[in-house]
């Protein structure tokens, strides 16, 4: 079968390659996915900075943001149907103990992630994934069920927030809300916090006001500004950093009220600016800061579940997310996207 690999920790050496057709054990899925997104780890592991193939193999097979069909079931398996669209998770217990619900709070070292960790991913004709941990879509969801990873980080954290930021004090009741960053994990936070009622969202990104990425953002009815978010001069309640820029996640404390809640949702490997925190004010004035970067089951029903709603609420906007489609021969330009894409996308299996 033809899938997308790389040698890990060698730079540039991603190639569609012919790898053998995964055999099927027990409690596990034979998927055939229909759609994979990329993202910012993947390029990071196409530029050698980490990754790591299944133990004696040499290639790892990319992509951990997925939905697929149920093509065969292994012994055991009686949670899927032949035929059922699914999402898989990302993350895979090795000898972390926590339950299946928790993964996410796995110490480092004792998991494997599909596509990133000594596990192949779903960029390829077919795949296997434990039964388990496979979330059912609806069909009417299938053309933008790809969104269902990067949405469930976004839903637990923004769910962390309204939970312990409540759990502070009962009359906390936040009204203004920043998210800094158009891209898909920007993008998403705003259609979590506009279904969640959140009215005044602002989100700060480089593109002009006339670009793809503005007109989404007002098209749902939230505000875009592109200018630095160091020029923005107001502070607000609920700040949620989807750039992946550390500097940008000291700018997100700087724009946080007090009593307000920062949710950091980015992979911080240029993290040289953390000790410039302004501590003692953002300690005195009880803002609480929570970070997120992967997500367990639940929250990827909670995506599911969400993107059910903003079909309804918001018809073809969360599609328009998904800026660029690659049939799998042309896999290389899914993985070069410019400024104006949101979400780049691999097509296996037409929808
Ligand atoms: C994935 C997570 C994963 C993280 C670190 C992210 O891109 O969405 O599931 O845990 O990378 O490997």
């Amino acid at each position: 079968m033809k899938a997308v690999t790389v040698v890990p920790l060698m730079k540039d050496s991603l190639a569609l390659r012919e790898m053998p057709k995964p055999s099927l054990g027990k409690g596990q899925v034979l998927l055939e996915p229909i759609e994979v997104g990329v993202c910012g780890t993947d390029k990071d592991i196409i530029e050698g900075k980490y990754g790591a193939a299944p133990p004696g193999e040499e290639y790892l097979i990319l992509g951990h943001e997925a939905v697929a069909s149920v093509a065969e079931l292994g012994d055991g398996v009686d949670n899927v149907s032949v035929g059922d669209i699914v999402v898989p998770t990302v993350r895979r217990p090795t000898t972390c103990t926590l339950p299946i619900t928790e993964l996410d709070y796995c110490p480092r070292g004792t998991y494997a992630e599909h596509g990133i960790w000594y596990l192949h991913g779903f960029a390829a004709e077919y795949a296997v994934s434990d039964a388990r941990f496979l979330v059912k879509v609806p069909k009417e969801i299938v053309d933008v069920a790809v969104l269902t990873e990067p949405l469930s980080i976004v839903e637990k954290g923004i769910k962390l927030a309204l939970e312990l930021g409540k759990a502070r004090f009962s009359s906390w009741s936040p009204r203004k809300v920043l998210i800094m960053g158009a891209g898909p994990i920007g993008m998403l936070a705003l259609m979590v916090m506009r279904l969640r009622g959140f009215t005044d969202v602002t989100i700060t990104a480089t593109r002009p006001y006339d670009s793809p990425k503005a007109k989404l953002t007002k098209e749902i009815g939230a505000k875009y500004v592109n200018v630095n978010v160091d020029q923005l001069s107001d502070e607000f309640d609920i700040v949620i950093e989807a750039t992946g820029s550390s500097s940008a996640a000291y700018e997100a404390l700087r724009h946080l009220s007090a009593d307000g809640v920062a949710v950091l949702l980015g992979i911080y490997l240029d993290s040289k600016v953390v000790n410039m925190v302004p501590l003692l004010d953002d300690w005195r004035r009880n803002k609480l800061i929570i970070g997120a970067t992967n997500a367990s089951i639940g929250s990827f029903q909670d995506g599911v579940a969400d993107l059910v709603k903003a079909k309804f609420e918001f018809g073809g906007w969360v599609r328009k997310l998904i800026t660029k489609e690659v049939p799998l021969d042309e896999y290389e330009y899914a993985y070069y996207w410019g400024h104006d894409d949101i979400k780049s996308v691999i097509q296996i299996r037409s929808l």
